[in-house]
Protein backbone atom coordinates (compact mmCIF):
# COMPACT_ATOMS: atom_id res chain seq x y z
CA UNK A 1 0.00 0.00 0.00
CA UNK A 2 2.65 2.39 0.83
CA UNK A 3 5.35 2.67 -1.60
CA UNK A 4 8.71 2.96 -0.47
CA UNK A 5 12.52 2.75 -1.97
CA UNK A 6 13.89 -1.05 -2.21
CA UNK A 7 17.11 -1.76 0.42
CA UNK A 8 19.49 -3.54 -1.02
CA UNK A 9 20.99 -6.25 1.53
CA UNK A 10 24.39 -7.25 0.27
CA UNK A 11 27.45 -9.15 1.22
CA UNK A 12 30.15 -6.94 2.01
CA UNK A 13 33.49 -7.65 0.62
CA UNK A 14 36.92 -6.35 1.72
CA UNK A 15 38.48 -5.44 4.87
CA UNK A 16 35.48 -3.44 6.67
CA UNK A 17 38.00 -0.38 7.41
CA UNK A 18 38.54 -0.08 3.90
CA UNK A 19 35.19 0.32 3.18
CA UNK A 20 34.09 3.46 1.51
CA UNK A 21 30.43 3.62 3.14
CA UNK A 22 28.36 6.86 4.44
CA UNK A 23 28.11 4.67 7.85
CA UNK A 24 30.08 1.98 9.16
CA UNK A 25 28.27 0.17 11.95
CA UNK A 26 28.98 -2.73 14.63
CA UNK A 27 27.51 -3.71 17.97
CA UNK A 28 28.72 -5.06 20.83
CA UNK A 29 27.95 -6.92 24.05
CA UNK A 30 28.71 -4.86 27.06
CA UNK A 31 32.26 -3.56 27.89
CA UNK A 32 33.34 -1.60 24.65
CA UNK A 33 37.23 -2.25 25.97
CA UNK A 34 37.11 -6.17 25.77
CA UNK A 35 35.60 -6.16 22.02
CA UNK A 36 38.12 -6.91 19.41
CA UNK A 37 36.12 -4.57 16.60
CA UNK A 38 35.77 -1.88 19.28
CA UNK A 39 39.37 -2.06 19.02
CA UNK A 40 40.85 -2.01 16.05
CA UNK A 41 38.48 0.62 14.80
CA UNK A 42 39.55 2.51 17.80
CA UNK A 43 42.94 2.58 16.89
CA UNK A 44 42.34 3.07 13.28
CA UNK A 45 40.91 6.68 14.30
CA UNK A 46 43.71 7.61 16.36
CA UNK A 47 41.61 6.58 19.77
CA UNK A 48 38.42 9.09 19.27
CA UNK A 49 36.39 5.84 19.46
CA UNK A 50 37.36 5.30 22.86
CA UNK A 51 37.38 9.03 24.03
CA UNK A 52 33.75 9.04 22.75
CA UNK A 53 32.75 6.08 24.85
CA UNK A 54 34.04 7.41 27.64
CA UNK A 55 32.81 11.13 27.39
CA UNK A 56 29.17 9.44 26.57
CA UNK A 57 29.53 6.94 29.48
CA UNK A 58 28.74 4.19 26.50
CA UNK A 59 29.07 0.68 28.29
CA UNK A 60 27.24 -1.15 24.83
CA UNK A 61 24.22 -1.94 26.86
CA UNK A 62 21.30 -2.65 24.95
CA UNK A 63 19.56 0.83 23.84
CA UNK A 64 22.98 2.83 23.71
CA UNK A 65 24.59 3.95 20.84
CA UNK A 66 27.85 6.27 19.96
CA UNK A 67 28.46 7.97 16.96
CA UNK A 68 31.98 9.50 15.51
CA UNK A 69 32.98 10.99 12.79
CA UNK A 70 36.10 9.49 10.75
CA UNK A 71 37.72 12.77 9.55
CA UNK A 72 39.27 10.34 6.66
CA UNK A 73 41.41 8.25 8.68
CA UNK A 74 39.46 5.46 7.14
CA UNK A 75 37.59 5.76 3.93
CA UNK A 76 34.05 5.45 6.32
CA UNK A 77 32.23 9.10 6.59
CA UNK A 78 30.89 7.66 10.08
CA UNK A 79 31.04 4.71 12.86
CA UNK A 80 27.90 3.54 14.63
CA UNK A 81 28.48 1.35 17.64
CA UNK A 82 25.08 0.20 19.00
CA UNK A 83 24.99 -1.30 22.42
CA UNK A 84 23.54 -5.02 22.46
CA UNK A 85 24.67 -6.89 26.01
CA UNK A 86 25.76 -7.12 28.64
CA UNK A 87 23.97 -10.57 28.93
CA UNK A 88 23.08 -9.96 25.43
CA UNK A 89 22.63 -12.51 22.89
CA UNK A 90 23.23 -12.16 19.31
CA UNK A 91 21.31 -15.08 18.87
CA UNK A 92 18.31 -13.69 20.19
CA UNK A 93 16.04 -11.24 18.63
CA UNK A 94 17.85 -8.20 19.80
CA UNK A 95 19.93 -8.14 16.75
CA UNK A 96 16.98 -7.30 14.78
CA UNK A 97 16.83 -4.50 16.75
CA UNK A 98 20.47 -3.62 16.51
CA UNK A 99 19.99 -3.74 12.79
CA UNK A 100 17.02 -1.78 12.73
CA UNK A 101 19.20 1.16 14.70
CA UNK A 102 21.79 1.28 12.30
CA UNK A 103 19.08 1.51 9.43
CA UNK A 104 17.05 4.17 11.18
CA UNK A 105 20.00 6.30 12.22
CA UNK A 106 21.65 5.91 8.55
CA UNK A 107 17.92 7.29 7.58
CA UNK A 108 19.10 10.14 9.84
CA UNK A 109 22.06 11.17 8.92
CA UNK A 110 21.07 10.95 5.13
CA UNK A 111 23.49 8.12 4.60
CA UNK A 112 23.21 5.69 1.26
CA UNK A 113 25.42 3.04 1.84
CA UNK A 114 26.35 1.18 5.60
CA UNK A 115 28.77 -1.46 6.31
CA UNK A 116 27.18 -3.62 9.29
CA UNK A 117 29.77 -5.90 10.61
CA UNK A 118 27.87 -9.04 12.38
CA UNK A 119 29.66 -10.59 15.49
CA UNK A 120 31.28 -13.87 14.39
CA UNK A 121 29.48 -16.52 16.57
CA UNK A 122 30.34 -19.47 14.65
CA UNK A 123 29.01 -20.77 11.61
CA UNK A 124 25.64 -22.38 13.07
CA UNK A 125 24.35 -18.90 14.16
CA UNK A 126 25.07 -17.28 10.84
CA UNK A 127 22.15 -18.41 8.98
CA UNK A 128 19.89 -16.85 11.40
CA UNK A 129 21.60 -13.70 12.41
CA UNK A 130 21.68 -12.37 8.80
CA UNK A 131 18.49 -13.33 8.47
CA UNK A 132 17.08 -11.30 11.62
CA UNK A 133 19.74 -8.18 10.48
CA UNK A 134 17.64 -8.31 6.99
CA UNK A 135 14.74 -8.09 8.91
CA UNK A 136 15.49 -5.76 11.21
CA UNK A 137 16.22 -3.39 8.13
CA UNK A 138 13.44 -4.09 6.31
CA UNK A 139 11.03 -3.76 9.85
CA UNK A 140 13.08 -0.76 11.46
CA UNK A 141 12.44 1.37 8.25
CA UNK A 142 8.90 0.26 7.85
CA UNK A 143 6.81 3.86 8.48
CA UNK A 144 2.96 4.14 8.08
CA UNK A 145 2.81 7.61 6.27
CA UNK A 146 -0.02 7.52 4.07
CA UNK A 147 -1.98 10.06 5.41
CA UNK A 148 0.85 12.62 6.40
CA UNK A 149 0.78 14.94 3.84
CA UNK A 150 3.95 16.73 4.99
CA UNK A 151 6.82 17.66 2.34
CA UNK A 152 8.82 15.39 4.77
CA UNK A 153 7.07 12.23 4.74
CA UNK A 154 7.01 12.53 1.02
CA UNK A 155 10.76 12.66 0.83
CA UNK A 156 12.59 9.56 -0.27
CA UNK A 157 14.70 7.70 2.59
CA UNK A 158 18.50 8.25 2.31
CA UNK A 159 19.60 4.53 2.91
CA UNK A 160 20.16 2.45 -0.20
CA UNK A 161 22.26 -0.18 0.55
CA UNK A 162 23.01 -2.25 3.63
CA UNK A 163 25.89 -4.62 2.97
CA UNK A 164 26.42 -7.37 5.73
CA UNK A 165 29.96 -9.19 6.78
CA UNK A 166 31.02 -10.72 9.98
CA UNK A 167 34.69 -10.03 9.81
CA UNK A 168 37.04 -7.22 9.97
CA UNK A 169 39.73 -8.23 7.45
CA UNK A 170 37.53 -9.22 4.87
CA UNK A 171 38.58 -13.02 3.92
CA UNK A 172 36.69 -13.68 0.96
CA UNK A 173 33.67 -15.64 1.44
CA UNK A 174 33.77 -19.23 0.34
CA UNK A 175 30.74 -20.10 -2.47
CA UNK A 176 29.36 -21.90 0.70
CA UNK A 177 29.27 -18.72 2.68
CA UNK A 178 27.88 -16.65 -0.13
CA UNK A 179 24.79 -19.32 -1.06
CA UNK A 180 24.25 -19.48 2.70
CA UNK A 181 24.00 -15.29 2.87
CA UNK A 182 22.00 -14.90 -0.04
CA UNK A 183 19.49 -17.83 1.10
CA UNK A 184 19.25 -15.66 4.83
CA UNK A 185 18.65 -12.40 3.10
CA UNK A 186 16.37 -13.70 0.78
CA UNK A 187 14.29 -15.06 3.48
CA UNK A 188 14.57 -12.45 6.04
CA UNK A 189 13.64 -9.63 3.13
CA UNK A 190 10.66 -12.20 2.40
CA UNK A 191 9.37 -12.21 6.08
CA UNK A 192 10.10 -8.74 6.73
CA UNK A 193 7.73 -7.83 3.94
CA UNK A 194 4.67 -10.01 5.46
CA UNK A 195 5.38 -8.36 8.52
CA UNK A 196 5.48 -4.90 6.96
CA UNK A 197 1.94 -5.43 4.75
CA UNK A 198 0.21 -6.98 8.31
CA UNK A 199 1.09 -3.87 9.57
CA UNK A 200 -0.30 -1.49 6.55
CA UNK A 201 -3.39 -3.70 7.30
CA UNK A 202 -3.70 -3.06 10.60
CA UNK A 203 -2.84 0.51 10.95
CA UNK A 204 -5.42 1.68 7.87
CA UNK A 205 -8.62 2.55 9.67
CA UNK A 206 -11.42 0.56 9.93
CA UNK A 207 -13.26 2.40 6.71
CA UNK A 208 -10.39 1.13 4.15
CA UNK A 209 -9.80 -2.16 5.45
CA UNK A 210 -13.22 -3.34 5.44
CA UNK A 211 -14.04 -7.32 5.50
CA UNK A 212 -14.39 -6.98 1.62
CA UNK A 213 -10.93 -5.00 1.93
CA UNK A 214 -9.55 -8.39 3.19
CA UNK A 215 -10.86 -10.60 1.04
CA UNK A 216 -9.74 -8.31 -2.00
CA UNK A 217 -6.40 -8.42 -0.33
CA UNK A 218 -6.24 -12.14 -0.05
CA UNK A 219 -6.91 -12.54 -3.61
CA UNK A 220 -4.63 -10.22 -4.65
CA UNK A 221 -1.72 -12.50 -2.50
CA UNK A 222 -3.13 -15.63 -4.69
CA UNK A 223 -2.54 -14.05 -7.62
CA UNK A 224 0.65 -13.35 -7.10
CA UNK A 225 1.29 -16.97 -6.42
CA UNK A 226 -0.89 -18.55 -9.14
CA UNK A 227 -0.60 -22.70 -9.10
CA UNK A 228 0.36 -22.76 -5.26
CA UNK A 229 -2.11 -20.68 -3.48
CA UNK A 230 -6.02 -20.01 -4.07
CA UNK A 231 -8.97 -18.22 -2.55
CA UNK A 232 -12.24 -18.93 -1.76
CA UNK A 233 -14.48 -15.94 -0.24
CA UNK A 234 -17.99 -16.68 1.06
CA UNK A 235 -20.41 -13.99 1.25
CA UNK A 236 -23.28 -13.69 3.85
CA UNK A 237 -25.68 -15.97 1.75
CA UNK A 238 -23.10 -18.68 1.66
CA UNK A 239 -21.64 -18.46 5.16
CA UNK A 240 -25.59 -18.79 6.38
CA UNK A 241 -25.97 -22.26 4.09
CA UNK A 242 -23.30 -23.47 6.22
CA UNK A 243 -25.29 -22.15 9.40
CA UNK A 244 -22.84 -20.11 10.40
CA UNK A 245 -25.02 -18.52 12.72
CA UNK A 246 -22.84 -16.98 15.41
CA UNK A 247 -20.39 -15.44 12.61
CA UNK A 248 -23.21 -13.73 10.96
CA UNK A 249 -25.16 -11.99 14.05
CA UNK A 250 -21.85 -10.59 14.93
CA UNK A 251 -21.83 -8.82 11.11
CA UNK A 252 -25.53 -8.24 11.27
CA UNK A 253 -25.35 -4.80 12.36
CA UNK A 254 -23.07 -3.48 9.90
CA UNK A 255 -23.92 -2.45 6.26
CA UNK A 256 -20.33 -3.55 5.20
CA UNK A 257 -21.17 -6.87 4.53
CA UNK A 258 -19.27 -10.12 6.06
CA UNK A 259 -16.91 -11.94 4.42
CA UNK A 260 -15.36 -15.38 5.10
CA UNK A 261 -11.63 -15.52 3.70
CA UNK A 262 -9.92 -19.15 3.02
CA UNK A 263 -6.34 -19.15 1.37
CA UNK A 264 -5.04 -22.82 0.42
CA UNK A 265 -1.41 -23.62 -0.40
CA UNK A 266 -0.77 -26.33 -2.08
CA UNK A 267 3.13 -27.81 -2.30
CA UNK A 268 4.09 -29.39 -5.72
CA UNK A 269 4.74 -33.06 -4.13
CA UNK A 270 2.28 -34.71 -2.08
CA UNK A 271 2.12 -32.55 1.56
CA UNK A 272 3.20 -34.34 4.67
CA UNK A 273 0.49 -33.07 6.84
CA UNK A 274 -2.18 -30.42 6.53
CA UNK A 275 -2.45 -27.21 8.55
CA UNK A 276 -4.29 -24.79 9.23
CA UNK A 277 -4.43 -20.88 10.88
CA UNK A 278 -6.98 -19.48 12.07
CA UNK A 279 -6.90 -15.42 12.56
CA UNK A 280 -9.35 -13.00 14.10
CA UNK A 281 -11.08 -10.62 11.27
CA UNK A 282 -13.33 -7.69 13.16
CA UNK A 283 -12.54 -4.88 11.33
CA UNK A 284 -13.84 -2.63 13.79
CA UNK A 285 -15.10 -3.49 17.15
CA UNK A 286 -17.26 -0.97 18.27
CA UNK A 287 -18.71 -3.30 21.51
CA UNK A 288 -22.16 -3.57 19.69
CA UNK A 289 -24.81 -3.09 22.62
CA UNK A 290 -21.95 -3.77 25.46
CA UNK A 291 -21.07 -0.70 24.11
CA UNK A 292 -17.07 0.23 24.77
CA UNK A 293 -16.27 3.48 25.71
CA UNK A 294 -14.73 5.84 23.86
CA UNK A 295 -10.99 5.02 24.81
CA UNK A 296 -11.38 1.68 24.74
CA UNK A 297 -13.03 1.91 21.44
CA UNK A 298 -10.47 4.30 19.86
CA UNK A 299 -7.93 1.69 18.56
CA UNK A 300 -10.28 -1.22 17.78
CA UNK A 301 -9.54 -0.83 13.88
CA UNK A 302 -6.87 -3.14 15.05
CA UNK A 303 -8.99 -6.55 16.15
CA UNK A 304 -8.34 -7.53 12.34
CA UNK A 305 -4.53 -8.18 13.46
CA UNK A 306 -5.36 -11.88 13.66
CA UNK A 307 -6.91 -12.06 10.07
CA UNK A 308 -3.96 -9.98 8.52
CA UNK A 309 -1.65 -12.20 10.20
CA UNK A 310 -2.76 -15.15 8.47
CA UNK A 311 -4.03 -13.86 5.34
CA UNK A 312 0.18 -11.76 5.06
CA UNK A 313 2.18 -15.36 6.15
CA UNK A 314 0.66 -16.91 3.04
CA UNK A 315 2.24 -15.19 1.09
CA UNK A 316 5.52 -15.30 2.71
CA UNK A 317 4.97 -19.19 3.12
CA UNK A 318 4.16 -19.02 -0.84
CA UNK A 319 7.36 -17.40 -2.01
CA UNK A 320 9.57 -19.57 0.67
CA UNK A 321 7.79 -22.74 -0.14
CA UNK A 322 6.51 -25.36 2.43
CA UNK A 323 6.19 -29.28 1.98
CA UNK A 324 2.80 -29.32 4.00
CA UNK A 325 -0.66 -27.89 3.20
CA UNK A 326 -1.35 -24.74 4.66
CA UNK A 327 -4.91 -22.55 4.62
CA UNK A 328 -5.46 -19.90 6.40
CA UNK A 329 -8.72 -18.73 7.60
CA UNK A 330 -10.60 -15.74 8.50
CA UNK A 331 -13.99 -14.87 9.36
CA UNK A 332 -14.44 -10.98 8.65
CA UNK A 333 -16.88 -8.57 9.97
CA UNK A 334 -17.78 -5.54 11.72
CA UNK A 335 -19.36 -5.03 15.15
CA UNK A 336 -21.25 -2.28 15.29
CA UNK A 337 -24.81 -1.32 16.79
CA UNK A 338 -27.81 -0.69 14.34
CA UNK A 339 -31.21 -1.74 14.28
CA UNK A 340 -30.04 -5.23 13.02
CA UNK A 341 -27.68 -5.44 15.57
CA UNK A 342 -27.46 -8.81 17.74
CA UNK A 343 -29.15 -7.94 21.09
CA UNK A 344 -28.08 -9.21 24.43
CA UNK A 345 -30.05 -12.41 25.40
CA UNK A 346 -30.19 -13.51 21.94
CA UNK A 347 -29.91 -17.10 21.61
CA UNK A 348 -27.23 -17.69 18.52
CA UNK A 349 -26.45 -21.43 16.97
CA UNK A 350 -23.98 -22.03 15.63
CA UNK A 351 -22.14 -24.03 12.82
CA UNK A 352 -22.11 -27.13 14.91
CA UNK A 353 -25.76 -26.88 16.20
CA UNK A 354 -24.32 -25.27 19.90
CA UNK A 355 -26.43 -22.88 21.03
CA UNK A 356 -25.12 -19.74 22.67
CA UNK A 357 -27.11 -16.85 25.02
CA UNK A 358 -25.27 -13.70 24.69
CA UNK A 359 -24.65 -11.92 27.51
CA UNK A 360 -22.32 -9.23 26.43
CA UNK A 361 -22.08 -8.51 22.61
CA UNK A 362 -18.18 -7.12 23.30
CA UNK A 363 -17.09 -10.72 23.66
CA UNK A 364 -17.60 -11.16 19.79
CA UNK A 365 -14.22 -12.49 18.84
CA UNK A 366 -14.73 -15.87 20.34
CA UNK A 367 -18.41 -15.81 18.11
CA UNK A 368 -16.83 -15.40 14.94
CA UNK A 369 -13.69 -17.70 15.77
CA UNK A 370 -16.09 -20.90 17.00
CA UNK A 371 -18.08 -20.50 13.40
CA UNK A 372 -14.89 -20.21 11.77
CA UNK A 373 -12.90 -23.50 13.77
CA UNK A 374 -15.99 -25.53 12.82
CA UNK A 375 -15.72 -24.49 9.20
CA UNK A 376 -12.01 -25.90 9.75
CA UNK A 377 -12.84 -29.06 11.04
CA UNK A 378 -15.36 -29.85 8.64
CA UNK A 379 -14.25 -28.31 5.08
CA UNK A 380 -10.71 -28.80 5.60
CA UNK A 381 -10.09 -31.30 8.25
CA UNK A 382 -6.29 -30.24 8.71
CA UNK A 383 -3.79 -32.26 11.32
CA UNK A 384 -3.06 -29.59 13.13
CA UNK A 385 -5.05 -26.16 14.15
CA UNK A 386 -4.14 -22.57 15.26
CA UNK A 387 -5.94 -19.56 15.83
CA UNK A 388 -4.32 -15.86 16.18
CA UNK A 389 -6.83 -13.11 18.26
CA UNK A 390 -6.85 -9.74 19.48
CA UNK A 391 -9.24 -11.43 21.92
CA UNK A 392 -9.31 -10.16 25.12
CA UNK A 393 -8.02 -7.47 27.52
CA UNK A 394 -7.54 -9.95 30.57
CA UNK A 395 -4.93 -11.68 28.42
CA UNK A 396 -3.14 -8.01 28.41
CA UNK A 397 -4.17 -7.71 32.46
CA UNK A 398 -2.56 -11.34 32.69
CA UNK A 399 0.89 -10.60 30.49
CA UNK A 400 1.30 -7.05 29.49
CA UNK A 401 1.33 -5.63 26.02
CA UNK A 402 4.28 -7.10 24.51
CA UNK A 403 3.77 -11.16 25.69
CA UNK A 404 0.79 -13.30 23.97
CA UNK A 405 -1.29 -15.63 25.78
CA UNK A 406 -0.84 -18.95 24.21
CA UNK A 407 -3.44 -21.71 25.36
CA UNK A 408 -3.66 -25.47 24.35
CA UNK A 409 -4.21 -28.85 25.78
CA UNK A 410 -2.44 -30.76 22.82
CA UNK A 411 1.14 -31.19 24.75
CA UNK A 412 3.43 -31.72 21.63
CA UNK A 413 1.42 -29.49 19.48
CA UNK A 414 2.00 -26.41 21.74
CA UNK A 415 5.49 -27.71 22.47
CA UNK A 416 6.62 -27.24 18.90
CA UNK A 417 4.70 -23.70 18.75
CA UNK A 418 6.59 -22.62 21.68
CA UNK A 419 10.22 -23.53 20.37
CA UNK A 420 9.32 -22.00 17.11
CA UNK A 421 8.07 -18.31 19.04
CA UNK A 422 11.56 -18.55 20.85
CA UNK A 423 13.55 -18.84 17.69
CA UNK A 424 11.87 -15.80 15.93
CA UNK A 425 11.62 -13.77 19.17
CA UNK A 426 8.13 -13.09 19.39
CA UNK A 427 7.26 -13.18 22.93
CA UNK A 428 4.62 -15.86 23.73
CA UNK A 429 4.03 -17.44 27.53
CA UNK A 430 1.29 -20.36 28.13
CA UNK A 431 -1.91 -19.87 30.49
CA UNK A 432 -3.48 -22.82 31.36
CA UNK A 433 -6.85 -24.21 29.86
CA UNK A 434 -8.53 -24.79 33.27
CA UNK A 435 -11.42 -26.50 32.39
CA UNK A 436 -12.92 -25.78 36.13
CA UNK A 437 -13.47 -22.02 34.71
CA UNK A 438 -15.92 -23.47 32.32
CA UNK A 439 -18.21 -23.74 34.97
CA UNK A 440 -18.41 -19.43 34.41
CA UNK A 441 -19.69 -20.19 30.78
CA UNK A 442 -23.31 -22.57 32.19
CA UNK A 443 -26.64 -20.35 30.80
CA UNK A 444 -29.68 -21.48 32.04
CA UNK A 445 -31.43 -21.42 28.85
CA UNK A 446 -28.45 -22.32 26.56
CA UNK A 447 -26.12 -24.63 26.18
CA UNK A 448 -23.61 -22.04 27.03
CA UNK A 449 -23.14 -18.57 26.79
CA UNK A 450 -20.85 -16.58 25.37
CA UNK A 451 -18.77 -14.84 28.37
CA UNK A 452 -17.34 -15.70 32.25
CA UNK A 453 -16.55 -13.30 35.06
CA UNK A 454 -14.03 -11.39 34.88
CA UNK A 455 -11.36 -13.26 36.40
CA UNK A 456 -9.61 -15.68 34.20
CA UNK A 457 -11.32 -14.12 31.17
CA UNK A 458 -8.13 -15.08 28.81
CA UNK A 459 -9.02 -18.49 29.81
CA UNK A 460 -12.68 -18.57 29.05
CA UNK A 461 -12.64 -17.67 25.89
CA UNK A 462 -10.23 -20.06 25.25
CA UNK A 463 -12.47 -22.56 26.76
CA UNK A 464 -14.90 -21.28 25.02
CA UNK A 465 -13.16 -21.72 21.72
CA UNK A 466 -12.56 -25.42 23.02
CA UNK A 467 -15.95 -26.27 22.59
CA UNK A 468 -15.62 -25.96 19.07
CA UNK A 469 -12.29 -27.38 18.42
CA UNK A 470 -13.25 -30.36 20.43
CA UNK A 471 -10.26 -32.90 19.53
CA UNK A 472 -8.77 -31.34 16.85
CA UNK A 473 -4.91 -30.35 17.55
CA UNK A 474 -5.01 -27.01 18.13
CA UNK A 475 -3.44 -23.68 19.50
CA UNK A 476 -4.98 -20.56 20.84
CA UNK A 477 -2.77 -17.14 20.75
CA UNK A 478 -4.28 -14.41 22.32
CA UNK A 479 -2.65 -11.31 20.38
CA UNK A 480 -4.55 -8.47 22.42
CA UNK A 481 -1.75 -7.13 23.65
CA UNK A 482 1.58 -7.22 21.22
CA UNK A 483 -0.65 -7.12 17.89
CA UNK A 484 -0.54 -3.53 18.18
CA UNK A 485 1.96 -0.92 20.52
CA UNK A 486 1.88 2.51 21.87
CA UNK A 487 5.73 2.12 22.89
CA UNK A 488 8.11 1.71 20.00
CA UNK A 489 11.06 -0.28 20.00
CA UNK A 490 13.55 -0.13 16.47
CA UNK A 491 12.36 -3.02 14.89
CA UNK A 492 8.46 -2.03 16.03
CA UNK A 493 7.23 0.98 15.63
CA UNK A 494 4.33 2.75 16.92
CA UNK A 495 0.71 0.84 15.84
CA UNK A 496 0.47 -2.47 14.26
CA UNK A 497 2.79 -4.82 15.12
CA UNK A 498 2.14 -7.78 12.13
CA UNK A 499 3.00 -9.83 15.40
CA UNK A 500 2.63 -13.97 14.67
CA UNK A 501 3.27 -13.39 11.07
CA UNK A 502 7.29 -14.54 11.65
CA UNK A 503 6.10 -17.68 13.53
CA UNK A 504 3.42 -18.76 11.00
CA UNK A 505 6.10 -18.27 8.50
CA UNK A 506 8.60 -20.00 10.39
CA UNK A 507 6.47 -22.91 11.43
CA UNK A 508 5.00 -23.42 7.93
CA UNK A 509 8.29 -23.29 6.66
CA UNK A 510 10.43 -25.28 9.31
CA UNK A 511 10.89 -28.62 7.72
N1 LIG B 1 -11.26 -6.92 20.71
C1 LIG B 1 -11.49 -7.02 22.11
C2 LIG B 1 -10.22 -7.34 22.91
C3 LIG B 1 -9.10 -6.33 22.86
C4 LIG B 1 -8.91 -5.45 23.89
C5 LIG B 1 -8.21 -6.33 21.80
C6 LIG B 1 -7.87 -4.54 23.86
C7 LIG B 1 -7.16 -5.43 21.75
C8 LIG B 1 -6.98 -4.55 22.79
C9 LIG B 1 -12.51 -8.11 22.39
O1 LIG B 1 -13.47 -8.31 21.40
C10 LIG B 1 -13.24 -7.71 23.62
O2 LIG B 1 -13.92 -6.74 23.59
N2 LIG B 1 -13.10 -8.50 24.68
C11 LIG B 1 -13.76 -8.24 25.89
C12 LIG B 1 -14.28 -9.54 26.44
C13 LIG B 1 -15.18 -9.38 27.60
C14 LIG B 1 -16.46 -8.71 27.17
C15 LIG B 1 -15.47 -10.73 28.17
C16 LIG B 1 -12.76 -7.61 26.86
O3 LIG B 1 -11.60 -8.02 26.87
O4 LIG B 1 -13.15 -6.69 27.58
MN1 LIG C 1 -15.13 -6.99 21.66
ZN1 LIG D 1 -12.98 -7.76 19.51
Amino acid sequence: MVVKGEIAVTQLMGPALQFAVDLLAFSILGDPTKDPVFKSVDQALGGVLADSARAESFEGKAGQSITVHTHGKIPARRILVVGGGPGGDFANPNIRDVAATVAQAANKFGAATVGFLLPSLGANREAALIQMTAEGVHLGTYKFSRYLTHDDHKRPTSLKSFAIGSDLKGKKPTAGQTKTFLAAVSRGKTIAAAVNHARDLINEPAAVVTPQALAVDAQAIAKKHKGSLTVTVLDAKKCAELGMGMFLAVGQGSVQEVRFIHMTYKPSKKPKKKICFIGKGVTFDSGGYSLKPSQAMEDMKVDMSGAAAVISAMDAIATIGSDVEVHAVAACCENLVSGHAYKLGDVLTSMDGTTVEINNTDAEGRLTLGDAITYVRDKIKPDEMFDFATLTGACMVALGPYTAGVMSDHEPLVKNWMSVAQRTGEDMWRLPLNSRLREQLKSPIADMRNTGDRFGGAITAGLFLKTFAKDTPWVHVDIAGPASLTNARPSQPKGGTGFAVASIVEYATQH
